[in-house]
């Protein structure tokens, strides 16, 4: 039976992962996969998971069961989070997810459930693994317009021109913050203007929202995916906890639908359906953790503290990098690094360019030349702004 198998395009962020590792270059420099590195290039777990952690090494007593949707507490500090008081809770139907993906990949099952012949529209670029599980799960996929590839900045009217044949079965991917890969993102009058086209065209937004607290702060992130939610009438929100507490491989997120009133009970029997289908119970200990977190004033200013950290040291890092490629290149041509947000960054590169910064240089970054802001560091950042300027970029 296995022989009948056909191999598979591999992922190319999880690829360069592994050329990464087989790289004995000692100099090499890793901006591939998302992942935030300290100074030292060290990927930390933050002090109020580890605190956390060990209140619940000590203090739980049972690892039976919770529920097919999450623990309850998680799902409310989490909406909470994404949401604030945006919308009223009658209207908020939830489910933990194996991670920001799993609550992707759920999301696109929840509204394939009510609109078989579902149409999703993605951002051109996209993150590389929106569109290869739009692909693995037969949906129609088009491409809006996002990135002008001559100002590294969003083309607002490529997107709006794109955008503005949707219809009501139409859904709209959108990232909720730090837009991964560009780094550019939509300004708010900018969001204004795409929530009344989303309001006049009945189409549902599915916002991805993986880094807050990576962009301009917890609430700013959020603001856009806020204003969205209470604004029409239905909103698919998939929201990770990976990034911004750092426990990537806890596999910790979370799919929140807005609804109308009268479809919350329903929509939210649907999500307990489709975990029990898919994997049955969410896994526990992340959710855990960030429940405790948020929940607990001590924990949770500490863990805001560091997140914001962790925020102010990738803007320094993108001032940085910017001000090292004026040096380098004697121009202006790189200031879009420092107005980017979240950890990538798109430098607009051709393929052969990044081709050669890994092979002359063990510069590793995605092939469309996203380049991970948080794996930089101040001593690693003259060696990349002059490798970027001697390829030719
Ligand atoms: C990334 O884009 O690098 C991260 O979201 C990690 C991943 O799963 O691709």
């Amino acid at each position: 039976m296995f022989a009948e198998l056909k191999e598979q395009p591999p992922d190319k962020i999880l690829m360069l992962m592994q050329l990464f590792r087989e790289d004995s270059r000692p100099e090499k420099i890793d901006l591939g996969v998302g992942v935030f590195k300290d100074a030292t290039g060290n990927t930390p777990i933050m002090e109020a998971v580890k605190t956390a952690e060990k209140q619940l090494w000590e203090n739980e007593t049972t690892k039976t069961y919770v529920g097919l949707t999450g623990d309850a507490a998680f799902n409310d500090v989490m909406c909470d989070l994404v949401l604030g008081d945006a919308v009223p809770s009658d209207r908020v139907a939830s489910a933990a997810q194996p991670g920001g993906t799993g609550a992707v990949r759920q999301g696109l099952e929840l509204l394939r459930m009510a609109r078989p012949n579902l149409r999703v529209w993605v951002s051109d670029p996209t993150w590389p693994n929106h569109l290869s599980i739009l692909k693995f799960m037969g949906v129609e996929t088009r491409l809006y317009r996002y990135f002008d590839a001559d100002t590294r900045a969003v083309d607002f009217d490529g997107m709006m021109e794109d955008l503005a044949g949707v219809g009501p079965d139409d859904v709209v991917l959108l990232h909720g913050c730090c837009h991964n890969p560009t780094g550019a993102n939509l300004n708010p009058t900018q969001w204004e203007a795409l929530i009344a086209l989303l309001a006049q065209t009945g189409a549902t937004p599915f916002i991805d929202i993986a880094y807050q607290g990576f962009g301009d702060g917890l609430d700013a992130d959020a603001d856009a995916t806020r204003k969205v939610a209470a604004s029409v009438p239905e909103t698919v929100i998939a929201a990770s906890c990976s990034k911004n507490f750092g426990i990537y491989r806890e596999r910790t997120g979370i799919l929140i639908a807005v609804a109308p009133e009268a479809d919350r009970s329903l929509t939210q029997s649907t999500l307990a359906y489709l975990n029990r289908q898919n994997f049955s119970f969410p896994p526990d200990h992340g959710s855990r953790l960030v429940t405790m977190i948020l929940q607990d004033t001590t924990l949770r200013t500490a863990w805001e503290s560091e997140l914001e950290h962790v925020r102010n040291y990738m803007l320094e890092l993108r001032q940085q990098l910017a001000e090292a490629l004026r040096a380098a290149s004697g121009s202006d041509r790189f200031s879009f690094l420092a107005e980017h947000r979240g950890m990538f960054s798109r430098l607009g590169a051709a393929p052969d360019k990044v081709e050669k910064l890994r092979t002359d240089h063990a510069i590793y970054m995605v092939g469309d030349s996203r380049m991970n802001i948080a794996g930089l560091n101040p001593q690693s950042i003259p060696i990349l702004a002059k490798a970027i300027v001697e390829v030719g970029i």
